[in-house]
């Protein structure tokens, strides 16, 4: 067996937590012998820096993402590099790895976890028991639109972006929605603007159509307005949402904050290169190149104390064993590991109570790997 993972630490804390979700992943290999190999790749703001200034995205790293069986991603951006003029910035590393090695399907999942209800800013009834698996289309709307530029117009300065779908980038986003939702609580809820936008009212002619060869899941439109509305009143109603690029980026900020603290949150960002891949149990099932990060950002404030929470990073990596190596039984493992080393009652500062003790990035991740062993 073997899996070659790349790795994109990226910057500020995104090289401290993926350092842990690699020992994770070490530590499981003890056990189940997936035989990992691992390669680097400079992105983001470090890119930046190791190129005199030319890119955020190497070639390297965009080619090591063609080959390997998965990702992993820290986080890029800092303060050093936020100048929002500036001709190459880090961000372009993320949207331009998203667009070549074509990730479209972005998972979020958001879950509440019982002993950390009082981390959340919504009374305890409201948020105990979420479940949610927010899917946001990633490589097209408004993001990728040409044109999309700064001009001079008639009255002086004008910008403009542009929000484009075609029928099959709706398509195949909606499809992996509804993929998902049937292996959990069946019902999907597509988010829209259908009252203003064309492109919205075509989201939705395409989803239903979808929803229309999927009979066995639940189906429901809301528009975005009201979606921002409900995902704070009621987010317990919520399976599965799938909705467009910028409508995502809102609505997974918004229900990051249900659990109360973004350290616990991974994601995936899927492509079309799937295959067929044999486990370590000897079950063959079908896999999905991935690249897979924690949805906190860089934390330029925090990077280098060695004090962020790197059970996001963790949880990222459990993902890909479950979506790109086909390994369901690991990530099980790894998952129930970082809910073993949560239940011990150990905190990172950022979920610790005030007063309450809080263990380093290096102690977290150590008993995420005790609890391994
Ligand atoms: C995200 C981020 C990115 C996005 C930024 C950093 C470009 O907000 O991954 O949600 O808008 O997609
Ligand atoms: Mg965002």
């Amino acid at each position: 067996m073997s899996a070659k993972i790349a790795l994109y630490p990226g910057d500020g804390i995104g090289p401290e937590v993926t350092a842990e979700a690699v020992a994770c992943l070490e530590a499981l290999d003890a056990r189940h012998r997936i035989g990992f190999s691992f390669e680097e790749a400079t992105i983001g703001g470090a890119a930046i820096d190791a190129t005199g200034g030319k890119t955020a995205l190497p070639e390297q790293a965009t080619r090591l993402g063609e080959t390997a069986d998965g990702a992993l991603l820290g986080a890029v951006g800092g303060p050093k590099w936020d100048d929002p003029k500036a001709s190459v910035r880090p961000e372009q590393a993320l949207l331009g790895i998203r667009k070549h090695l074509e990730l479209f399907a972005n998972l979020r999942p958001v879950k509440t976890v019982e002993s950390m209800l009082g981390a959340s800013t919504l009374k305890p009834e409201v948020v105990r028991g979420v479940d949610i698996l927010v899917i946001r289309e990633l490589t097209g709307g408004i993001y990728f639109g040409k044109p999309s530029e700064r001009r001079q117009g008639p009255k002086g300065r004008e910008a403009v972006d542009t929000m484009l779908y075609d029928e099959s980038e709706v398509r195949r986003v909606v499809e992996v929605a509804f993929d998902l939702a049937r292996q959990r609580r069946k019902k999907v809820t597509s988010v829209d603007k259908a009252n203003v936008l064309s492109t919205s009212r075509l989201w939705r002619e395409v989803a239903t159509e979808v929803a229309a060869r999927n009979r066995d899941v639940a189906y429901e439109d809301l528009l975005v307005d009201a979606m921002a509305m409900h995902l704070i009143r009621r987010p317990k109603d919520f399976d599965v949402i799938v909705t467009e690029n910028l409508f995502g980026d809102i609505l997974t900020d918004e229900a990051a904050m249900l659990p109360g603290s973004m350290g616990l949150l991974p994601s995936a960002s899927l492509g079309p290169r799937r295959s067929r891949r044999k486990a370590t149990d000897g079950v063959e099932r079908e896999v999905v190149f991935g690249l897979y990060e924690p949805i906190h950002g860089s934390a330029p404030d925090i990077a280098g104390k060695g004090i962020a929470n790197p059970l996001a990073a963790i949880l990222s990596a459990a993902m890909m064993l479950r979506f790109s190596l086909g390994e369901p039984a690991a990530a099980a493992d790894l998952e129930r590991a970082v809910d073993a080393a949560l239940a011990r009652g150990l905190r990172t500062a950022d979920l610790a109570a005030p007063g309450e003790k809080a263990v380093s990035t290096k102690e977290m991740g150590e008993a995420v790997r005790a609890a391994l062993r």
